[in-house]
C-alpha cells in the first residue's frame, strides 16, 4: 500500500488514496498549463506574508528562489510532475517544500486551493484575452484592407440567398468589420470581471491572519478585489463570459465561413482562396476544398458546447467551492485554444483572398438586383410606392420571357408598364447607378464605403487607447 504521507493533506487520513481515485480526482494532466500564474500568484503571497510579518524576510527569499528554480525545471522538462499530487497548486508545492524546507510549508499560510485556483484561472484568462485581442485587431485590419481595395466593386446583395440589391464588396467587408468590432467589446467587458483578485478568500471565509489583500492584488495587477469570500471561491462567471464571448465570436466566424465556402464554389467563383488553405481529394483530381473555411465553421460546435457545459456546471451548486468546479478548466481551455486557432487563420488567410471582380459584376447584373431602384424612379415621377411596385414587377416577368436584363429594355417596351418611364431611367438600371444611390450613411454606394473604412481606423485606433 502507498504512504499516505504523500499527500498534503494526508494528516486526518488513515489509509492511502484509492489508485482509481487518485486518477480520477487528478487534474494535473490539464492544469499545469496555469503553471506560469500559479507561480506569480504564490510569489505575490510569499511577499505578502513576509510584509505582515507572518513569513520572516530569510524564508521569503527562499520561496521566491525556489519559485524560480520550479519555473526552469518546468521549462526545461525536468519538473517531476506527479498525478498522486492532484493538481498544479499541489505538485508546485510539494516541489518547494523539497527545495525550500521549512520555508516551502509556510507558504501555504493563509491561503486555500479553493483561492488559488480561482486566482490562477483568472490570471490564465487574463493572459489569453491580451493575446486573442491583438488577433482580433489584426483580422479587422484584413477585413478593413480588402474594403479598401474593393470600395467600389460591384458584387451581389442577397437576402434569402436570392439576388436582392447590387452592393459593393468593401461594403460586405465592413459588416464583417461590426461584427468582430462588437466582439472585441465583449471580450474588453468580459476582461474587466476577469481582472479582480480572489486571493484572501481562502477557503471560503476568509482567514485569520491580517492578509493584505490590496497589496497582493497590486502585485498581480488586479484592478479590484472580489468583495466577498464565499463568492471569490466559487464564481465561475468570468469563465462564463468568455465561453459565451467565444460563442458569439463563433456565430461570426462562421457565417463568415459560410459565405467563403458558398464563393469559392465554382456555382459562385466569387473569390479564390490561395492553395495553401486549401486542400485536395484523393479521389477526384479536379477537386480543391476550403477545409479552413469549413472547419472553422465545424469548430463553432465545440465552441458552444463549451459554453454549455460551464452553464451545466455552474447551474445549482451550492456555495462556496465544490470539486465539480475542477471541470471548468478543460472546456475554458478548449474554447481559448480554438478562439485561438480559428482567429490566426483567418488573420493569415483573408489577406490572401482573391476577388474576382468580373464575376462579381456579372453575378450582380444577372438577378434583376436594381428592380428596386426602377421602383424608386417610378416614385420620383409620383406614382406611389406600392403601385409602382406591381409595375416593376410586372416588368421583371416581361423581362424574365425576353431572357435581357432590366437594362436591356427599350423605352418602348417599359413604358408599355408605365408611361411615366423615360430616357433618364438608364441612369437607375445600371448596377453601378444603383449602388452609387445608395448614399444613406452606412450605406453601399462607394462614397459611403469610404466613409465607412475612415471611421473603421478612427474606432480601431480609439478602441486600443481604451
Ligand atoms: N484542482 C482543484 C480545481 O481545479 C483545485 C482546488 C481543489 N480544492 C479542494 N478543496 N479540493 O478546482
Amino acid at each position: 500500500m502507498k504512504d499516505k504521507s504523500t499527500k498534503p493533506w494526508g494528516g486526518r487520513f488513515t489509509e492511502a488514496t484509492d489508485e482509481f481515485v487518485e486518477q480520477f480526482s487528478a487534474s494535473v494532466g490539464f492544469d499545469q498549463r496555469m503553471y506560469r500564474q500559479d507561480i506569480l500568484a504564490s510569489r505575490a503571497h510569499a511577499r505578502m506574508l513576509a510584509r505582515i510579518g507572518v513569513l520572516d524576510e530569510q524564508d521569503c527569499d527562499k520561496l521566491l528562489q525556489a519559485l524560480d528554480t520550479v519555473t526552469e525545471e518546468i521549462e526545461s522538462g525536468s519538473f517531476p510532475w506527479n498525478s498522486a499530487l492532484e493538481d498544479v497548486h499541489m505538485n508546485i508545492e510539494s516541489r518547494l517544500v523539497e527545495l525550500a524546507g521549512e520555508a516551502g510549508k509556510r507558504l501555504h499560510t493563509g491561503r486555500s486551493r479553493n483561492d488559488q485556483v480561482a486566482t490562477d484561472v483568472r490570471l490564465y484568462l487574463r493572459a489569453a484575452i491580451d493575446e486573442i485581442d491583438p488577433q482580433l485587431e489584426k483580422l479587422q485590419r484584413a477585413v478593413i484592407t480588402l474594403a479598401e481595395q474593393e470600395v467600389d466593386t460591384i458584387m451581389p446583395g442577397f437576402t434569402h440567398l436570392q439576388v436582392a440589391q447590387a452592393i459593393t464588396f468593401g461594403h460586405h467587408m465592413l459588416a464583417w468589420f461590426e461584427m468582430i468590432h462588437r466582439d472585441r467589446v465583449r471580450l474588453a467587458q468580459c476582461r474587466e470581471n476577469v481582472n479582480i483578485s480572489p486571493l484572501g478568500a481562502a477557503a471560503l471565509a476568509g482567514s485569520s491572519f491580517a492578509l493584505d489583500r490590496e497589496f497582493v492584488a497590486q502585485q498581480l495587477q488586479f484592478t479590484g478585489l472580489c468583495e466577498n469570500s464565499l463568492d471569490a471561491v466559487s464564481d465561475r462567471d468570468f469563465a462564463i463570459e468568455f465561453c459565451a464571448f467565444a460563442a458569439i465570436l463563433f456565430v461570426h466566424l462562421s457565417r463568415i465561413a459560410e459565405e467563403l465556402v458558398l464563393w469559392t464554389s465554382p456555382q459562385f467563383n466569387f473569390v479564390e482562396l490561395p492553395d495553401r488553405f486549401c486542400t485536395g481529394s484523393s479521389i477526384m483530381p479536379q477537386k480543391k476544398n476550403p477545409d479552413v473555411p469549413e472547419l472553422v465553421r465545424g469548430k463553432s460546435a465545440r465552441v458552444y458546447a463549451n459554453l454549455f457545459a460551464l452553464l451545466t456546471l455552474m447551474k445549482s451548486q451550492p456555495l462556496a467551492y465544490n470539486k465539480d468546479n475542477q471541470e471548468d478548466k478543460e472546456p475554458l481551455f478548449d474554447s481559448i485554444d480554438t478562439v485561438n486557432d480559428c482567429i490566426v487563420a483567418f488573420a493569415d488567410m483573408l489577406p490572401h483572398l482573391q476577388v474576382n471582380r468580373s464575376r462579381l459584376l456579372a453575378a450582380a447584373q444577372q438577378g434583376y438586383a436594381t428592380a428596386t431602384d426602377l421602383a424608386d424612379y417610378l416614385v420620383r415621377k409620383k406614382i406611389p410606392f406600392r403601385d409602382a411596385h406591381e409595375s416593376v414587377g410586372k416588368i421583371v416577368q416581361y423581362a424574365i420571357t425576353q431572357s435581357k436584363r432590366l437594362d436591356e429594355l427599350s423605352v418602348q417596351e417599359l413604358q408599355e408598364f408605365s408611361p411615366h418611364v423615360q430616357k433618364d431611367v438608364f441612369g437607375i438600371l445600371s448596377v453601378q447607378g444603383s449602388v452609387g444611390s445608395k448614399n444613406t450613411r452606412g450605406g453601399t454606394s462607394p462614397e459611403q464605403v469610404a466613409e465607412q473604412i475612415k471611421r473603421a481606423h478612427q474606432r480601431l485606433k480609439a478602441f486600443k487607447a481604451g
